[in-house]
């Protein structure tokens, strides 16, 4: 076939709703093709999110414990002498990225996936101009035509409301320059207390920096934690040195000899502070990316928010155009745009397919980790539903305990009436692997006596999971 022939599906996007679904369609025997003009594949999770942040977040807690948490555990010689190669550590970052971007790459050939570098452009609902990109092979087409496209644009940093902060991905940075400071500051504000603000401000904080982080709202952690969580969360990332500033909002910075001083204002009562800082993170929030997409021509409608607008199928306005990911409703996470290109790719091949969006687990990867999944007890309180709520500390949780590693806790809410699980949430050491049981047992309706008859192998942390489940459901016997 050549590139003239219409592709069944052709994807705009190579992140991880756009690359999943690509191979997906492939493995449904669909002939597919991915345009993406990044220059890699993994979009903005392999590239500059997910990925490289994870390998920092890693990386900076083994620096951090060698520093601080060895001694305590019979490890002295090696306190006095450890230090930060800080390049050796964005040099494992990048080799993790790169490994996995060029995986992505191997599995589109396994799975004869066509990987066209390029920049897409509608022409029309079924029609796509391609502006090839440096490194894009010499038969790149400029035009391709096919019968089914998924829109997998995904997100893009969202830059201060009115213009009043501009970042230079230098001093003023994004997640971006985040990953990729040459040098750690002594002082780092966080603007914004969300996902994004607490893992890199750990990063840094761990690696030397003084951090503050000033948050619009009265509580860190961003949208759907749990107050109860987010509280504890609080308290142990403080002892951890990284300092909080709530309820108070940034209104601009200026740059002057070497430093940025910004501007905050305190939300109850406007009184108005200057914070100085050697580097300040903006992380206030991502928006859809539609750029040089030419949506228009396609005649694919976007809601107020720049969100492209789809029915419960992904379908868009037109409805041979499907749209999954950050550029379309729902929580900005990878896994999420991951079941949405497969879901989307089946309603192709069959009119058949499935996004359980009440089991879609959140996971904070700071230390201690924290996760959830389902309702929050005010989401359950908000519904006038009558819940339980089964609670069980790591300081209780033998795995823990001989980790050396106890702070937080599990806490369970199930139906009153019928003790079915609704809704979990996790801070604690690997509390993002641990979800994962909390989302199985959404996903098949388990009530938490079912948790709790199951046996979980000792001594590992996910007892403390079971143990919560026990304690919702009748009484747990560790505690
Ligand atoms: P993207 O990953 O944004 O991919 C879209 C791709 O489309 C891009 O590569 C872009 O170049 C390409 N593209 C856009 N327009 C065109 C065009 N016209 N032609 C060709 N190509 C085009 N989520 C998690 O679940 N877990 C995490 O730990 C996590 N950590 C994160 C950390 C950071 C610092 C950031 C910023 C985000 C993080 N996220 C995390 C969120 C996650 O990265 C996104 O939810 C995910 O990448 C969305 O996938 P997507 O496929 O919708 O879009
Ligand atoms: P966010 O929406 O989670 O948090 C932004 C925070 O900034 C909010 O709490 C908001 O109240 C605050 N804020 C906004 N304007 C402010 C101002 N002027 N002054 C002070 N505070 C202000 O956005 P974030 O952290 O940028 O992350 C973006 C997205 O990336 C998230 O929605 C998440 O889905 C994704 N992500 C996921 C990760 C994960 O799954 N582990 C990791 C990192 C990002």
């Amino acid at each position: 076939a050549t590139a003239s022939e219409p592709y069944d599906v052709v994807v705009i996007g190579g992140g991880p709703g756009g690359y999943v679904a690509a191979i997906k369609a492939a493995q449904l025997g669909l002939r597919t093709a991915c345009v993406e003009k990044r220059g890699a594949l993994g979009g903005t999770c392999l590239n500059v999110g997910c990925i490289p942040s994870k390998a920092m977040l890693n990386n900076s807690h083994l620096y951090h414990q060698a520093q601080h948490d060895f001694a305590r555990r019979g490890i002295d010689e090696i306190v006095a002498t450890v230090s930060l190669n800080l390049p050796k550590m964005l040099e494992a970052k990048t080799n993790a990225v790169t490994g996995l971007t060029k995986g992505i790459e191997l599995l589109f050939k396994q799975n004869k996936v066509d990987y066209i570098k390029g920049s897409a452009s509608f022409l029309s609902s079924t029609r796509l101009s391609i502006s090839a990109i440096s490194g894009a092979a010499e038969n790149t087409p400029t035009e391709v035509e096919a019968k089914n496209i998924i829109i997998a644009t995904g997100s893009e940093v969202s830059p201060f409301p009115g213009g009043a902060i501009t970042i230079d991905e230098q001093q003023i940075v994004s997640s971006t320059g985040a990953l990729e400071l040459k040098e750690v500051p002594k002082k780092m504000v966080v603007i914004g207390g969300g996902i994004i603000g607490l893992e890199m401000g750990s990063v840094w904080s761990r690696l030397g920096a003084e951090v503050t982080v000033v948050e619009f709202l009265g509580a860190i952690g961003g949208a759907g934690i749990d107050e109860e969580v987010a509280k504890s969360f609080q308290r142990i990332l403080g002892k951890q040195g990284l300092k909080f500033k709530l309820n108070t909002k940034v209104l601009s910075a200026e740059k002057k000899d070497g430093k940025v001083y910004l501007q905050a204002e305190a939300v109850k009562d406007g009184k108005q502070e200057t914070l100085e800082a050697d580097v300040v993170l903006v992380a206030v929030g991502r928006r859809p990316y539609t750029e040089g997409l030419n949506i228009e021509a396609a005649g694919v409608e976007m809601d107020n928010r720049g969100r492209v607008v789809i029915d419960d199928q992904f379908t868009t306005s037109q409805k041979n155009i499907k749209c999954i990911g950050d550029v379309t409703f729902g929580p900005m996470l990878a896994h999420k745009a991951e079941e949405e290109g497969i879901a989307a790719v089946e309603f192709i091949k069959s009119g058949h397919g499935h996004v359980n969006y009440a089991a879609i687990p959140s996971v904070v990867y700071t230390h201690p980790e924290v996760s959830w999944v389902g309702k929050t007890e005010q989401e359950l309180k908000a519904e006038g539903v009558k819940y339980k709520v089964g609670k069980f500390s790591f300081a209780a949780n033998s795995r823990a305990k001989t980790n050396l590693d106890t702070e937080g806790f599990v806490k369970i809410l199930t139906e009153a009436e019928t003790d079915r699980i609704l809704g979990a949430h996790i801070i604690g050491p690997n509390a993002g692997e641990m979800i994962a049981e909390a989302v199985l047992a959404l996903e098949y309706g388990a009530s938490s006596e079912d948790v709790a008859r199951t046996t979980h192998a000792h001594p590992t942390l996910s007892e403390a999971f079971k143990e919560a489940a026990m304690a919702a459901s009748s009484k747990p016997i560790h505690m």
